[in-house]
C-alpha cells in the first residue's frame, strides 16, 4: 500500500516505537500524548528512554516532515485512516489487567472518528477487549483491529524492523489485512485471524516465555544440588529445535513491565472463565522462589547473616540495555537486603539519582569499597570488563554473587575472589 494516515496514541516505548517506525516505513504519523512536556521534548526530537536507533528514527521522521507530536487525541484523530492504542495496561486490583487508560482514549475520540478509520490496539489487552472497544464506539462504520507488539525493551526499533511474524485480528477480515498491509516492507509471515485469538496470541507468547524461564531458574537450581553445570545442560536442550536457544539463562528471576503483568492477567482471565491455569499460577511462584534462593546465596556468601553486612549491587534495570526499574528483580532482591539489615551499595551505568533502601554511586569501584559481597544483578557487557584485582582489594571480604552467570569465572577466581553463580557447582575452582 502507500503511505497512510495514521494517529498513534501513547509515547511509550512501544508507541514511540511504532510511531517512529512507521513513520520510517513511509507513513505519515501523529503521535499523541497527553504530556504536554513530553510532547515538546519529542517535538524537538528529544527522546527519554532508552532505545538504540529510537532518537535517530524519531529525528529522521521529524525532518522528512512524516512525524509530528501533538497533546490531544481528539483533534488528531479527524482526518485519520488508522488510530494505534498504545497507552499503558497496567495491572489493576486482583491482577486483571486496568483498561482506563484505554477507556479514556475510547471516550475521547469516540465522537470524531472519521468513518472507516481503524481502531487498533497494540498494547497488551485482555481478550475480549477489541469488543468491548466496539461496544463501547456504538459505531459501525469503525472497524477494531488487535494488532499486538512483540518488542523487547531495548532492542525495540530492531524487533519492529525485524518482526518474526505479524499478527493481527479482526472480526471484519478485510480490515484485518488492511492493517497487515502497513506492514508489508517488513516481509514478515503474517496470522491474520479474529480478534480474540489475537489478543490471546500475545499472553500465550508472553506467559510461555516467563514459564520458559521459571522452569530454567528450576534446573539451575537442580544444578547445583546435583552437581551439574546449567551452561552445558541449556546448550544440551537448546540445540533442540522444537526447545531453541534463546530464553535459556538463569537469572534473578524475570521481570520488567510485561511477562510479570502478562502471567497475572492471564491466570484472572482463566479463572474468570472458569479455568485454574495452575500451570502459569506455578510458573509466577517459582520467580518469587528464586528471588529468596538468590537472598539465601547473597546471606550464605557473607556468612549466614545479612544484619549489619555491606553488599555491593551491580545492576539495577530489570535487564540489560535499559534504563527501566519496573518491576526488576534487581529491585526486589535489593529491598529484600535492605530489610534484614544489610547495607546496600549500587552502580548501574544507566541508572541515576536516588533510591530508597540504597546508596547509588558512579562506579563499580566505589561500589567495592568495604563490601563483604559484590552481586551482579543485571547483564550488563560492561561488568565483564571490571578489573577484578583491583577490586579485589578494595572490597572487605571476597565474593562475587552472579546471578547472571555474566563473568568468566576464572578471571574472577584469579583475582583472588570467590565466584557464585547460578546453576554451576563445578565452575567455582580456579583450573590449574
Ligand atoms: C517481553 C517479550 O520478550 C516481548 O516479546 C514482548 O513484546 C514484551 O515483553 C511486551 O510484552 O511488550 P521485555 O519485557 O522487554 O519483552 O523483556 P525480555 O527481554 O523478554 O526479558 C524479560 C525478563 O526475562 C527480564 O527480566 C530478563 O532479564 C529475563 N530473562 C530473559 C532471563 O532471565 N533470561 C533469559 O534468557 C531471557
Amino acid at each position: 500500500m502507500g503511505s497512510a494516515r495514521i494517529v498513534v496514541i501513547g509515547t511509550g516505548y512501544v508507541g514511540l516505537t511504532t510511531g517512529a517506525c512507521l513513520a520510517g516505513l513511509g507513513h505519515q504519523v501523529t503521535c499523541v500524548d497527553v504530556d504536554e512536556k513530553k510532547v515538546a521534548r519529542l517535538a524537538a526530537g528529544q527522546v527519554d528512554i532508552l532505545e538504540p536507533g529510537l532518537e535517530e528514527l524519531v529525528s529522521r521522521g521529524l525532518s522528512a516532515g512524516r512525524l509530528n507530536f501533538v497533546v490531544g487525541a481528539g483533534a488528531a484523530v479527524a482526518n485519520a485512516e488508522a488510530v494505534f492504542l498504545c497507552v499503558p495496561t497496567p495491572m489493576g486490583a486482583g491482577g486483571a489487567a486496568d483498561l482506563r487508560a484505554v477507556e479514556a482514549v475510547i471516550d475521547e475520540i469516540c465522537g470524531v472518528l472519521p468513518a472507516g478509520c481503524a481502531v487498533i490496539t497494540k498494547s497488551t489487552v485482555p481478550v475480549g477487549t477489541a469488543q468491548r472497544i466496539r461496544a463501547m464506539l456504538g459505531r459501525v462504520d469503525v472497524p477494531v483491529v488487535a494488532n499486538p507488539e512483540f518488542l523487547r525493551e531495548g532492542t525495540a526499533v530492531a524487533d519492529f524492523l525485524n518482526p518474526d511474524r505479524i499478527v493481527v485480528g479482526s472480526d471484519e477480515e478485510q480490515a484485518a489485512r488492511w492493517v497487515a498491509d502497513l506492514y508489508t516492507d517488513l516481509a514478515a509471515p503474517n496470522v491474520i485471524t479474529d480478534a480474540a485469538s489475537a489478543e490471546l496470541v500475545k499472553y500465550a507468547a508472553n506467559c510461555f516465555l516467563a514459564m520458559k524461564l521459571s522452569y530454567v531458574n528450576a534446573i539451575a537450581e537442580l544444578c547445583e544440588r546435583l552437581g551439574a553445570d546449567i551452561m552445558s545442560v541449556t546448550e544440551g536442550m537448546g540445540y533442540d529445535r522444537r526447545i531453541g536457544r534463546s530464553f535459556l539463562k538463569p537469572g534473578p528471576g524475570w521481570g520488567g513491565s510485561c511477562l510479570p503483568k502478562d502471567t497475572h492477567a492471564l491466570v484472572q482471565v482463566a479463572e474468570s472463565v472458569g479455568f485454574d491455569f495452575s500451570l502459569l499460577s506455578a510458573a509466577i511462584g517459582e520467580n518469587i522462589a528464586q528471588r529468596d534462593r538468590i537472598v539465601a546465596k547473597i546471606a550464605g556468601a557473607v556468612g549466614g547473616t545479612l544484619a549489619g553486612s555491606r553488599i555491593g549491587v551491580l545492576g539495577l534495570a530489570f535487564k540489560a540495555g535499559t534504563n527501566d526499574l519496573r518491576d526488576s528483580p534487581a529491585l526486589s532482591v535489593t529491598a529484600m537486603l535492605a530489610a534484614h539489615g544489610a547495607e546496600v551499595t549500587a552502580y548501574d551505568p544507566a541508572v541515576g539519582g536516588e533510591l530508597p533502601g540504597m546508596r547509588i554511586v558512579d562506579d563499580p569501584y566505589q561500589v567495592a569499597k568495604g563490601a563483604d559481597a559484590i552481586v551482579v544483578l543485571t547483564e550488563w557487557d560492561e561488568f565483564r570488563r571490571i578489573d577484578w584485582s583491583y577490586l579485589a582489594d578494595l572490597m572487605q571480604g571476597d565474593s562475587i554473587v552472579d546471578t547472571r552467570n555474566l563473568l568468566d569465572p576464572q578471571v574472577v577466581l584469579a583475582a583472588g575472589l570467590t565466584w557464585l553463580g547460578l546453576g554451576r557447582p563445578r565452575a567455582r575452582v580456579l583450573a590449574r
